[in-house]
């Protein structure tokens, strides 16, 4: 009987170990999706930013709105106001990515002092690219080590020259109306003492430890990522603070508006200059493409081996209100306070005074945040 109840009390264990050692940190999701992220430049009264009938968060390029030649066209961005720390594991999911001639997306991470503190990028492409491409920026001393079990091809291993250490993704439908036609799909990034890992699954392919984690996350299973950057040749809490969410979709710009770059997948056969990408697809009406240009995601969470995974752009803790159900959302509640930078990447589209004539915005004056006073900003290089 002694045995019996021994492995009674062995058996009530086994729920805890299976559920995984990250814990709940924060979660968007649902109509709360906005709420704990500061709108960049102008508040939106365009509502280029809302919750869909369906729970899902659209974040979109203005489609709608006549731009004069000079002009420049809507889009937006937007920041978390909490920091993640080392320790924190981050799951997106996405029914849709924006594509398109002239559309540059991406899902990504920074610390609250670029670069010094670091980027992760998880989601980027532009155009009309079939596959998504990773990257990490750093100062000089942080590499993509050679011969990792990645199934992604890597693209260059410094990761502190201005593309960044590259992976571009192998597993199919990662981007673009494929993507989108097969139900979008995860991504899952590992921000750890031991590296920085990105994994990518197809909706068919989410496992079940993802789409079934509530106040935790297994990530034993996962096999191989698509991205591995290990330790060994980058010393993570060196080159990495704390890391906020941005979500940005910029039109045109120092990638998807490169001429060579613009021909190869927007090229209708006539010569190409720096200017096609402007005069082909922002003004007037606008590229009928930009129906596409929209992000639509069923939720972004962060789960943490870390007990104080969230934190102000100070370092210092915030309380997470975090652990609602889908619909039921969270706020951050936290006292952290936007850093007001774009930062100044010239690679990820935050150069909010590229030489080309971005548009730059005014930050807004508070991080106040109401049902439908969003902010819009739109990043268009002429
Ligand atoms: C999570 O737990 C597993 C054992 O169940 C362990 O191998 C792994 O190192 C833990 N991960 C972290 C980040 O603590
Ligand atoms: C949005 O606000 C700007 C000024 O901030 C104003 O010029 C514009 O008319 C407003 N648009 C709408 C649709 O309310
Ligand atoms: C938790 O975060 C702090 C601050 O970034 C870091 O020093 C520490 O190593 C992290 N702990 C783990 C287990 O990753
Ligand atoms: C650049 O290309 C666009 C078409 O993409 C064309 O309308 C424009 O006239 C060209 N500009 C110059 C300076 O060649
Ligand atoms: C833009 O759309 C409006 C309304 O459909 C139309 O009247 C106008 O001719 C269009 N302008 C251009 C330059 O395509
Ligand atoms: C604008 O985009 C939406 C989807 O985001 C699409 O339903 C709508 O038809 C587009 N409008 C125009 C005028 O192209
Ligand atoms: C951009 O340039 C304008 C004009 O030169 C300047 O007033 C503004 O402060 C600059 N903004 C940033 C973010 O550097």
């Amino acid at each position: 009987m002694k045995a019996a109840v021994s492995l009674t009390a062995l058996l009530a264990l086994v729920p805890t170990v299976l559920g995984g050692n990250f814990s709940l940190v924060q979660d968007f999701s649902g109509n709360g999706f906005f709420d704990g992220w500061t709108f960049y430049g102008n508040f939106d009264n365009l509502t280029n930013a809302y919750v869909s009938d369906a729970g899902t968060a659209i974040i979109k390029v203005d489609n709608t709105t006549f731009v004069p030649y000079n002009d420049k066209r809507n889009s937006v961005r937007i920041t978390t106001n909490d920091y993640f720390t080392v320790g924190t594991v981050w799951i997106i999911d996405a029914v849709h990515l924006p594509f398109g001639c002239s559309v540059w997306p991406s899902i990504w991470t920074k610390g609250n002092d670029w670069p010094n503190n670091g980027e992760i990028d998880i989601i980027e492409g532009v155009n009309q690219m079939t596959f998504n491409q990773m990257a990490l920026h750093t100062l000089t001393g942080c590499s993509a080590a050679t011969g990792t079990d990645e199934t992604g091809t890597s693209g260059g291993n410094d990761c502190s020259v201005a593309a960044g250490c590259t992976v571009i993704e192998n597993t199919p439908n990662s981007y673009g109306q494929s993507f989108a036609s097969n139900g979008g799909g995860v991504w899952a990034t590992q921000f750890d003492v031991t590296g920085i890992f990105i994994w990518f699954w197809g909706r068919a392919n989410v496992p079940a430890s993802v789409t079934s984690a509530t106040d935790s996350l297994d990530i034993s299973t996962w096999g191989p990522p698509s991205a591995a950057y290990p330790a060994s040749s980058c010393n993570i809490p060196q080159f990495f603070g704390a890391q906020q969410i941005v979500l940005d979709i910029t039109l045109c710009g120092d990638w998807a508006g490169v001429p060579s770059v613009y021909q190869s997948t927007c090229g209708n056969g006539e010569a190409v200059n720096a200017s096609s990408c402007y005069l082909d697809n922002v003004i007037n009406n606008g590229t009928s493409q930009y129906a596409d240009a929209y992000f639509e995601l069923n939720y972004i969470r962060a789960f943490s081996v870390n007990s104080t995974a969230v934190v102000g752009s100070d370092g210092t803790p915030v309380t997470s209100t975090a652990g609602g159900s889908p619909g039921s959302p969270t706020s951050s509640g936290s006292g952290s306070s936007p850093s007001g930078s774009g930062g100044s990447n010239d690679n990820n589209n935050n150069n909010n005074n590229n030489t080309n004539g971005a548009l730059v915005g005014g930050v807004s004056p508070g991080r106040v945040y109401a049902a439908g006073v969003l902010c819009a900003l739109a990043w268009v290089l002429l």
